[in-house]
């Protein structure tokens, strides 16, 4: 038996024109007619009952939470007053599960088709934490030197593909990532994690005592209490806050497909182009990413990617597609 906690409470900004802070990244539906949250309960429930599932989330979406998942118990939604990243979020909705009990925490928002053997690791790795009282990470073999993930070094393996770390390092620069591929015992981190309540909780009071005092006696449903307390939680993802830091952190190498969809242009990886769509004609140009209702022409041009939506016109180079950051900022400003 263990508890699953989904976060979902990040902001949204890389996917405009589909996206807008009203609706996060968690809350579209990229690959199908469901939201990226939905699809992550729907992976859950398979296996587990739906009064063992939470979402932590922030209090403004808590009806679109509801709204995507209302076979969840309300009283499984935990609600932040404000964002303090994952390290308090970890930490607050960990306080729902029995002191010695498996916390599988995950992040709403990630594209993992291949459910088997999602399942398999995962409950690989919930034996293994059971086991090992460590922290347990999930370790993907990386394929480019992507700089928006954090690296898990292997050290010795204590069994079968499960990997005691050496080192844990959140988001490196470019130089770095390069030279840690090229090492071979390097991996990506899934964002997802596994853990003994009372384990995390240990190596949470070792290296991040402060977020421990504030947080571990409340309530985590008593919104009035944590609108007072969380305005003084530091804010620090739990990559950081205790994965960099905790000497009890093991991986479990994981096979199955998995993206962050982190932007644009990783939704055309694993879409692939749209030249030859129905909707689409391209005149003197290849390699063209279409999402768009509309019949969409494209002449002379190469490499682009393009979102319509009731929002806006996204016109862009498939390499730049980060920085519809600052088009985002740009209408913020507008209002
Ligand atoms: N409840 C809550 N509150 N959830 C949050 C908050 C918060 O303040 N901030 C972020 N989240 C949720 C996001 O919605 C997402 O589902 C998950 O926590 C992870 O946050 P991201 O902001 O997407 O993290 P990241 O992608 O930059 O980095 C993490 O994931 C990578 C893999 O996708 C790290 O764990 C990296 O090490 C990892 O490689
Ligand atoms: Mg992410």
């Amino acid at each position: 038996k263990i508890k699953a906690i989904i976060l979902a409470g990040g902001s949204g900004e890389r996917f405009w024109p589909l996206s807008n802070s009203k609706t996060p990244k968690q809350f579209l539906k990229i690959f199908s007619n469901k939201s990226l949250i939905r699809e992550t309960y729907e992976r859950l429930v398979l296996k587990l009952d739906p009064k063992d599932i939470f979402v932590i989330t922030a209090e403004k979406h808590f009806d679109l939470t509801k709204k995507e998942l209302p076979e969840l118990p309300e009283e499984n939604i935990i609600l932040e007053p404000i964002p303090r990243n994952t390290a308090p979020a970890c930490t607050l909705a960990t306080l729902v599960a029995d002191k010695n009990e498996v916390v599988f925490i995950l992040p709403a928002d990630h594209y993992i088709p291949d459910v088997e053997n999602f399942w398999k690791t995962i409950f690989k790795a919930v034996n293994a934490a059971k086991e090992y009282d460590g922290l347990f990470t999930l370790g993907i073999k990386p394929t480019r030197p992507e700089t928006g993930y954090g690296y898990i070094e292997s050290k010795n393996e204590v069994e079968e593909n499960i990997f005691k770390v050496k080192a844990f390092r959140e988001k490196p620069n470019v130089e770095t990532a390069i030279d840690f591929i090229k090492k071979g015992n390097f991996y990506w981190n899934s964002g997802m994690f596994i853990w003994k309540k009372d384990v995390f909780f240990e190596e949470m009071e070792k290296y991040n005592s402060n977020i421990i005092k504030k947080l571990k006696d409340v309530d985590p449903r008593n919104i009035e209490k944590l609108r007072k307390i969380m305005p003084e939680v530091e804010k620090i993802s739990i990559d950081y806050a205790l994965m960099e830091k905790s000497k009890k952190v093991y991986t479990i190498k994981s096979n199955f497909s998995w993206s962050d969809v982190g932007n644009w242009l990783s939704v055309r990886e694993l879409k692939g182009y749209s030249d030859e769509n129905e909707n689409v004609k391209v005149v003197e140009g290849k390699n063209i990413y279409v999402s768009s209702k509309k019949f969409v022409g494209v002449i002379g041009l190469s490499n682009i990617v393009v979102v319509e939506t009731d929002n806006g016109i996204l016109v862009a180079n498939e390499e730049k597609v980060q920085k519809v950051r600052e088009i985002v900022s740009e209408l913020k400003e507008k209002g």
